[in-house]
């Protein structure tokens, strides 16, 4: 089932699916967001430090926040303008002011043109000094050119910058020592979980008993790190990463394995969620099957013991969809059919995975995670929807090429 296999790269997965995390914590106010400052005209109107945190990038980081509330105070960007409304030309000299407008510009929304022609501005003129900046300059621009904070993953952002620090020149050792033992220590914790995660994907036998299904247990675990690195959510990596190993096997079933009758049985089943249902499947689906309602049960049990079992019902609901939505490609394929550029996409919107992803991240992520939470992320607002088209046409486009 070549034409809808779909091969990507774990990086461009989770930088997209972090996107869309970053912006929820904020609709629903609990973001951890360092300094917060809101200026107009030039003027400090408000001042919050809501966290310190040694993995945040100091300097670009307050920024980036006020380029955040940009369109509450578009006058303070208009301050980087001469009166013919070009940016100063005196801009230009200062690599790190230039590096700082770049990395701000791009929290913009649509249409806000100054920081359109900010990023377009800055990135011409910090593209024409590669050559003649120090090193250590250098190694910022390039690295920032080559994908912005805003773009970046938190953790790939923080161990570029932890080597980077040592050589400003006004740089603060103790604080560097606290900013490497906090990455030092998160890493071991994550190192763990990949750890435990694999001995149970070893242990359920996954590689004999499915050869055909791709090992990705590491690769999955970076995706789920992607939307959340901190410590308090280790579990929730734990919960996600295991069930997205099995859509990862369910998606190379439908792509690469089953037969059409084979998967029109399993798409009747999964919806029973019944181990009983499993005595009409193909054995190699048996096990898939089992494995599926494990996972399950564990989410019960965990979500029950917090008093939110109502997980459940929108674990199972986003699991039918997804499997709904193989199946139909599956039949696309079945009976030669090809199907409306609109037809396509309102499916494969779905088999991309990441309403599935966002919703089985919200798992573990304890009381933040209400009813309310799911219900939103189940009526697909705008920002998800476009998550899913933007993945899932970049997906297409890296794995054209293969195809
Ligand atoms: C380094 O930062 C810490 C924490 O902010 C501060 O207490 C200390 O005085 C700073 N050290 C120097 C040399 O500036
Ligand atoms: C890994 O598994 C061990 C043994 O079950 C457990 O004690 C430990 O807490 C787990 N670590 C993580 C980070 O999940």
């Amino acid at each position: 089932m070549k034409s809808y296999k779909k091969c990507t790269t774990a990086t461009l997965m989770a930088l997209l699916i972090q996107s869309t995390m970053t912006f929820i914590p904020l609709l629903f106010g609990f973001a951890c967001l360092g300094n917060m400052v809101i200026i107009y005209h030039g003027v400090v109107i408000l001042s919050v430090s809501v966290c310190l945190c040694p993995n945040i990038l100091l300097g670009a980081y307050r920024f980036m926040t006020l380029a955040f509330l940009i369109h509450i105070v578009t006058d303070v960007f208009n301050k980087f303008k001469d009166g013919e409304g070009n940016f100063k030309a005196s801009l230009a000299i200062d690599v790190s002011g230039l590096l700082s407008l770049y990395e701000a510009a791009h929290l913009r929304i649509h249409g806000e043109e100054i920081l359109d022609e900010a990023i377009a501005f800055t990135t011409t003129h910090l593209e024409s000094m590669v050559s003649s900046i120090s090193p250590h300059l250098l190694e910022k621009v390039t690295f920032s050119l080559n994908r912005p904070i805003r773009k970046n993953l938190p953790r790939l952002e923080t161990r570029h910058y932890v080597s980077l620090y040592p050589k400003e020149d006004f740089h603060n050792a103790t604080l560097l020592k606290l900013a490497a033992l906090d990455f030092n220590v998160l890493q071991a914790l994550h190192q763990q979980e990949v750890s435990n995660i694999t001995r149970w994907w070893k242990n359920l036998d996954f590689p004999r008993k499915l050869p055909y299904a791709r090992d990705r247990v590491v690769e999955l675990y970076f995706w789920i790190l992607g939307e959340y690195f901190e410590p308090q959510y280790s579990h929730a990596r734990e919960l996600a990463t295991k069930i997205m190993t099995m859509v990862s096997a369910i998606d190379d079933t439908y792509d690469a394995h089953g037969t059409y009758e084979e998967l029109k049985l399993f798409t009747q089943e999964i919806k029973r969620w019944d181990i009983s249902a499993i005595d009409v499947l193909p054995d190699y689906m048996k096990f898939l099957y089992q494995a599926i309602l494990y996972i399950y049960s564990d989410i019960e049990e965990h979500t029950t013991k917090e008093g939110r079992s109502y997980c459940v019902h929108y674990a199972k609901e986003a699991m039918e969809e997804l499997v709904q939505a193989y199946f139909t490609e599956a039949s696309w394929l079945h009976d030669a059919y090809t199907p409306t550029f609109e037809e396509y996409m309102s499916v494969a919107a779905v088999s991309a995975t990441y309403f599935v992803i966002i919703t089985f991240s919200f798992f573990g992520m304890g009381k933040i995670a209400t009813k309310e939470v799911f219900d939103w992320v189940c009526n697909k607002p705008n920002i998800i929807k476009a998550s899913s088209v933007i993945g899932r046409l970049m997906n297409d486009m890296v794995s054209h090429n293969f195809e």
